[in-house]
């Protein structure tokens, strides 16, 4: 279990004891029209089969999900895929009642430096939908640019594929924000 704190999050790995919180959270047509693997309608059995999906893959090391919390109250989830290039991916979502108050601004910053400190790869990237500026808007608030690609990606929650713009971070142009990592153990 790997936790880190924000100013104002915790954000701690997800376990398939978060299914019923995924269940809650992500039966909504917008982060399934945002994200590529992501269905609508989201089942329990969804819930279940991705957040036992996302355990395994922690202990292998390649895929990290946090499970993003106010107090202890689960509101989204970002995580980091180290990819064999030394880069790794950055995603999110923010459950609807509390978008539109940093909260993806503040979590991707923190799994940005997670994936620069802790996975060590020099160079992070992420993707949005371009109809989806609100993310580039937090990409780019953390030090992303374009990279120029735009490139259709498959979308599970809208059944077919749309154009995705794609963003970088190299380290030396991130500028992190209040960030510990207050536990971390395999048990
Ligand atoms: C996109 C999403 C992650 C944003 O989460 P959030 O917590 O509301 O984001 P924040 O409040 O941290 O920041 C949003 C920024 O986008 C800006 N924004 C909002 N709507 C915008 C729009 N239509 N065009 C451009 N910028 C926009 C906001 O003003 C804010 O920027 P600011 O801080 O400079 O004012 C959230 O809406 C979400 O989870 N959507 C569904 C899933 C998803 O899209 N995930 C991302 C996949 S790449």
């Amino acid at each position: 279990m790997t936790i880190i704190q924000t100013s104002r999050l915790t954000l701690r790995s997800v376990t398939r004891d978060d299914a019923p919180d995924f269940a809650r959270l992500c039966n909504d047509k917008t982060i399934a029209r945002h994200t590529a693997r992501i269905p609508h309608p989201y089942s329990l059995e969804d819930a279940a089969a991705f957040t036992k999906h996302l355990e395994e893959a922690a202990l292998t090391g390649t895929e990290f999900a946090f499970a993003i919390c106010l107090g202890e109250i689960m509101i989204g989830c970002c995580g980091a895929d180290k990819n064999a290039e030394n880069t790794a991916e950055i995603g999110y979502w923010v459950g609807a009642d509390h978008r539109g108050i940093g909260v993806a601004s503040e979590a991707a910053r923190a799994i940005t430096q997670f994936a620069l400190q802790r996975l060590g790869v020099k160079t992070v990237t992420a993707g949005y939908f371009i109809d989806n500026p609100a993310s580039g808007r937090v990409l780019e608030k953390i030090g992303f640019i374009k990279t120029g690609e735009t490139a259709p990606l498959f979308s599970l929650g809208r059944g077919e594929e749309a154009a995705a713009v794609r963003m970088v971070l190299d380290q030396s142009s991130f500028t992190p924000g209040e960030f510990s990592l207050i536990d971390e153990n395999d048990s």
